[in-house]
């Protein structure tokens, strides 16, 4: 059979990939994919965007296409799957109205207050005053969101009230986020150890994924500005028997419970941004996908076929689904492009793919494509994620970073610390 995947980041790449490998699987489409899409074994890139719905639809249709997977969140908050479903073709993700999770942060804040699922103290504003007034009732620091989606970059932590005011203003006047940031949500800051929980669900069931941490800060030592995420690894050893027990029965089962409940429940994956607080775990956010850069290190985890999972899960036998997880860790590490998460250059050309890198490391493509000359260029703000299995953090780490150094590009810069927090004080 023929499979489509949606999108052109790490994600993307690492589903393709992965899916390529299936026994099931004759071809992988990637829709628009990227230059490591281009040159995976088993791999097509197909020149259509992850949101332009028709073409999508179309290629499906002209392809004979026989399961599509939905990496990023705009096509999915734009109704891809609903209009797969109506067309009767398979497409694995959540419908528009469940995809509001992620699309409106307000929306995922008033869901989880109406089932008691734990989270930050919020409220969400439209005007500048009102949204002072709630700043002033909280402790400083206080955490400002978008209510849309900003590729991960609408979330400000404010130090001081002038601070908020101008970040408020700013988002409220649509300057910085256009008509995401219309309505702000503000929140009481968390503190605590951050964690990725992500699960295969269909209505009320679900099958959990291994654990995962990624680093959302630009700089080593975690500061700088939030990015798309610098790196990841899988597992997270914070999130040991007992916290994972309490997501599944305090946050996941009472989300895919109450989705159900409110009329639209949710299939697909499911991405629970946690903060592992004092007073147990609090979800961060929702994301209604696959996490990038997680996904990277998950699926070099992952020895079950996902092609086969995903169809299982969808024929409604989740029940049935057991995975099955390689026992090392995996630890994946992005290099991205001088000036992000702000302005970057374009069109540099890579070095060092040409490598054989060896069994247990995979370089996956992000913000990259195929010059005229055939060229690997870069296209992106993250740009490659070179991701390892060792023994533990520290040898996936050394592992990654040994092929890392292989691989260049002008104003190229990587964070050589990803996983710090998973090592004992004593390394
Ligand atoms: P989000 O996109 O909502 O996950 O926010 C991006 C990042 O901002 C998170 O990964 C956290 O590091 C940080 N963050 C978001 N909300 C809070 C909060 N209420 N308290 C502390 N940090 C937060
Ligand atoms: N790594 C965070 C995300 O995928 O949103």
């Amino acid at each position: 059979m023929k499979i489509l995947i949606i999108g052109s980041g790490g994600r993307e790449h690492a589903l393709a990939w992965k899916c390529a490998q299936s026994a099931l699987v004759d071809e992988v489409l990637v829709a628009p994919g990227n230059a490591g899409t281009a040159t995976e074994k088993g791999v097509r890139n197909v020149d259509v965007g992850a949101e332009d719905l028709d073409g999508l639809l179309e290629l499906a249709r002209r392809e004979s296409v026989a399961l599509t997977i939905v990496g990023p969140e705009a096509p999915l908050a734009a109704g891809v799957v609903d209009r797969f479903e109506q067309a009767g073709l398979k497409c694995f993700g959540p419908s528009a109205d469940a995809a509001r999770l992620e699309s409106s942060k307000a929306f995922a804040k008033e869901f989880m207050a109406r089932h008691g699922i734990p989270t930050a103290g919020y409220a969400v504003v439209e005007e500048v005053e009102e949204g002072v007034r709630f700043i002033q009732s909280l402790t400083l620091p206080v955490v400002l969101k978008a209510d849309g989606l900003a590729a991960g970059k609408g979330v400000v932590i404010c130090d001081d009230e002038h601070q908020a005011r101008e970040t408020l203003e700013d988002m409220l006047s649509g300057q910085s986020f256009g008509q995401a940031g219309h309505r702000v949500v503000i929140e009481e800051f968390l503190v605590g150890e951050e964690a990725s929980f992500i699960v295969i669900a269909r209505n009320g069931q679900m099958v959990p994924l291994a654990t995962s941490q990624d680093h959302k800060r630009r700089d080593e030592g975690d500061g700088g500005p939030n990015t798309g995420g610098m790196g990841a690894y899988s597992p997270a050893p914070i999130i040991d028997q007992a916290t994972h027990e309490r997501i599944v029965d305090e946050v996941i089962a009472p989300t895919l419970a109450g989705m159900q409940a409110d009329g639209h429940p949710f299939t697909g994956f499911l991405y629970a941004g946690m903060m592992l607080t004092p007073s147990g775990p609090k979800v961060l956010e929702f994301n209604v996908r696959f996490g990038d850069p997680e996904t990277q290190p998950i699926l070099m985890r992952l020895k079950s076929d996902l092609v086969a999972t995903v169809l299982k899960v969808m024929a409604g036998d989740i029940d049935k689904v057991e995975l099955d997880w390689d026992e090392r860790t995996a630890l994946g590490i992005v290099m991205a492009a001088g000036g992000y998460p702000g302005s970057y250059a374009k069109g540099k050309p890579i070095t060092g793919l040409e490598q054989s890198f060896p069994d247990h490391v995979k370089v996956f493509h992000a913000g990259t494509a195929l010059d005229d000359a055939g060229q690997v260029v870069t296209s992106g703000g993250r740009v490659m994620c070179v991701t390892a299995l060792g023994d533990d953090v520290a040898a996936a780490r050394a592992e990654a970073l040994k092929s890392l150094a292989f691989i260049g590009f002008e104003n190229a810069f990587f964070r050589a610390d990803i996983g710090h927090r998973a090592l004992a004080p004593e390394s």
